[in-house]
């Protein structure tokens, strides 16, 4: 099981280094490997808005690129909000590229948490859905 306390607390490090001079919104992500690694990402804008790349994104994309793509659980943090901020509907969309409904998603703010999982945020995923025969 994975210790969420602990994922969010990597996240929060994470966010220290985001790129947001554009929005002020600093938002950090952990992702815990199957192999037990963790590997973070951060928000990276652009003065070009639309190129943003979400923290969620950003830790992903690091950790298919160093060659590993089995996940335990993501983390979220943002210290610039008290309420907690979900992941976007893209960061969910990548996610499910790779992981099940049953993945936990825990995303926290500075005054509150929430732990949910990619099914609750992302249902109806067609991917999942075709994979486990349930449709098609
Ligand atoms: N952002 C993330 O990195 N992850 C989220 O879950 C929500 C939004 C970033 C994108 C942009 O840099 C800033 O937060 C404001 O939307």
């Amino acid at each position: 099981m994975a210790d969420m306390s602990e994922l969010l607390e990597l996240a929060r490090r994470a966010s220290e280094a985001s790129y947001s001079p554009y929005s002020h919104f600093r938002v950090g992500a952990a992702l815990l490997c199957k192999d037990g690694t963790v590997i973070t990402g951060t928000n990276v804008e652009n003065r070009s808005y639309g190129l943003t790349n979400c923290a969620e994104r950003s830790a992903i994309f690091s950790a298919i690129s160093a060659g590993i793509n089995e996940f335990q659980a993501i983390a979220v943090y943002t210290p610039d909000s008290a309420a907690a901020v979900a992941p976007c509907g893209a960061c969910r969309q990548v996610l499910s590229e790779f992981v099940k409904a049953d993945f936990p998603v825990t995303f926290a703010g500075r005054e509150q948490r929430v732990d949910s999982t990619l099914g609750e945020l992302y249902p109806f995923d067609s991917l999942q859905d075709l994979k486990n025969g349930s449709i098609g």
